[in-house]
């Protein structure tokens, strides 16, 4: 296995700058690769995940645990895995490849979802690592059988009294029969709780997922969706994705693959997935486009660079990296550029997409939804005289969770652009969801709407 090195490059001290060249801190590996990073907002110790192994790091990178996660006996068509039932494909020892670690500081554990198991989690205490759980026997357990490290995000959502809610999304690797895409899920304090991963909400009509679709599967059989990065900003849950561009890939004659990259947008207290909302983002630099998402950060700017923004130190940023074009992802172009988006231009885009859609303009845009691709329809005019936003003359069928309004995605001009960074503060939409009204599938979007109207 190749060596890996993780850099302490913060905080940068004049000492560190100017002084004796004191070396950076390091913390190095040699027998396995690291996978993900989760920094402690308040002790600043850093959890580090890797492949068979999960680490606690001091601030200053030194190790002070190692817990191992693999390699485990499995194997990758056992489902559900051999843990729970015997299985009749042949098992050998599988390295578990962490894809997914988040602090759950209101537990005081951390999160790391691996890939043997169909893809399993651990509950790990934050002092030492102990494992506290590591629930594997119901189907909710299983996040995602996919091997890819950089497949799966999550987001984790504390709420008041009530169980936190862990907001996952993942690459399904042709399953979608097994793993939803995207899901809200209840994260309960008792780790041997029956409870633990289950959907935030499901009755007979809706549920707080979204599948990709088998019709899409037989259509593309390579598509799927990566999850980058997730994160929460006032109240909603965001998500940057990779994923096939369909439209780029069908009209291309020599049959190459062409990939796009989203936002996903929606409200954290949105059990239903009614606010769902997804958006092209990307970078041009010198005439060139960067359209496949690497990495991201969501952090304050800090003074010097909010002024250089023209936006308020407050405001929260989203620090991205893009590799050149769309093409190759899975071993994506070496030209990259760091581009930064405010989370306000981001809504405004968003915000501005709903409402053309309420004026009928468009579509819903989620090409990968397939039957889900329905023109927007006017509500506005009629809205406008009864003083409420109308109920959109279409439906969906209501076994089927029902993304909101998502932008058209001309592929000329992909709509979310860095660069168009613009200093003006919008005052955010309110964010509910409407359990009484299971048939109106824009409630959230509509709050947005009747909002924006009376600016
Ligand atoms: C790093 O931090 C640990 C724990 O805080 C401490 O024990 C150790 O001496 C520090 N090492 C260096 C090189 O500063």
């Amino acid at each position: 296995m190749p060596t890996v090195c993780l850099l302490l490059l913060l905080p940068l001290t004049m000492e560190g700058v100017l002084g004796r060249n004191r070396p950076f801190p390091a913390f190095l590996v040699t027998d396995t690769t690291l996978t993900h990073l989760a920094v402690h907002r308040v002790t600043g110790e850093v959890f580090v995940g890797a492949v068979n192994r999960v680490f606690k790091l001091a601030p200053n990178l030194t190790e002070l645990r190692a817990h191992v996660t693999g390699p485990v006996e499995d194997n990758a068509r056992c489902y559900p895995p051999p843990s729970m039932r015997v299985c009749t494909h042949r098992l050998a020892p599988v390295d578990n490849v962490n894809k997914l670690l988040l602090i759950d500081y209101a537990a005081r554990r951390l999160v790391a979802c691996g890939s043997i198991w169909q893809g399993i989690c651990q509950f790990l205490r934050l002092d030492d690592l102990f494992k506290l759980g590591e629930p594997h026997h119901r189907k909710e357990h299983y996040l995602s059988g996919a091997q890819e490290p950089d497949s799966m995000a999550g987001v984790i959502v504390e709420q008041g009294q009530g169980p936190s809610k862990l907001f996952v999304g993942t690459a399904v690797d042709g399953k979608s029969e097994y793993f939803p895409t995207l899901s809200s899920r209840k994260l309960i304090r008792d780790e041997d709780s029956a409870d633990m991963f289950s959907l935030v909400y499901q009755d007979e009509f809706v549920s707080s997922q979204i599948k990709i679709p088998s019709d899409t599967l037989s259509l593309y059989p390579a598509f799927d969706i990566y999850y980058i990065y997730g994160f929460v900003s006032a109240s909603f849950v965001y998500f940057l994705t990779l994923q096939l561009d369909t439209q780029q890939t069908l009209l291309d004659t020599a049959g190459e693959k062409f990939f796009t990259s989203k936002i996903v947008r929606m409200c954290a207290g949105d059990s239903e997935f009614y606010s769902y909302v997804e958006f092209p983002i990307g970078c041009s630099w010198r005439g060139v486009e960067y359209r496949l998402v690497q990495s991201a950060h969501l952090a304050k700017p800090g003074l010097l660079l909010a002024q250089a923004l023209g936006v308020p130190a407050d405001e929260d940023v989203l620090f991205t990296i893009f590799s050149q074009g769309q093409k190759n992802r899975a071993s994506p172009p070496r030209q990259t550029v760091l581009c930064l988006f405010t989370l306000s231009t981001i809504n405004a885009h968003i915000r501005r997409r709903i409402q053309s859609c309420y004026r009928g303009e468009g579509t819903l845009a989620l090409p990968w939804l397939l039957n889900k691709e329905l023109p927007c329809i006017n509500t506005v005019s009629s809205a406008a005289s009864a003083g409420i936003a109308a109920p959109p003359s279409w439906g969906p069928p209501p076994s089927h969770p029902l993304p909101a309004f998502a932008p058209p995605q001309p592929a000329s001009s992909p709509s979310l652009w860095a660069g168009a960074l613009c200093s003006w503060a919008a005052s955010r939409p309110a964010c509910s969801s409407t359990h009484s009204q299971p048939a109106a599938p824009c409630s959230n979007s509509r709050v947005s709407l009747t909002v924006l109207s009376q600016q």
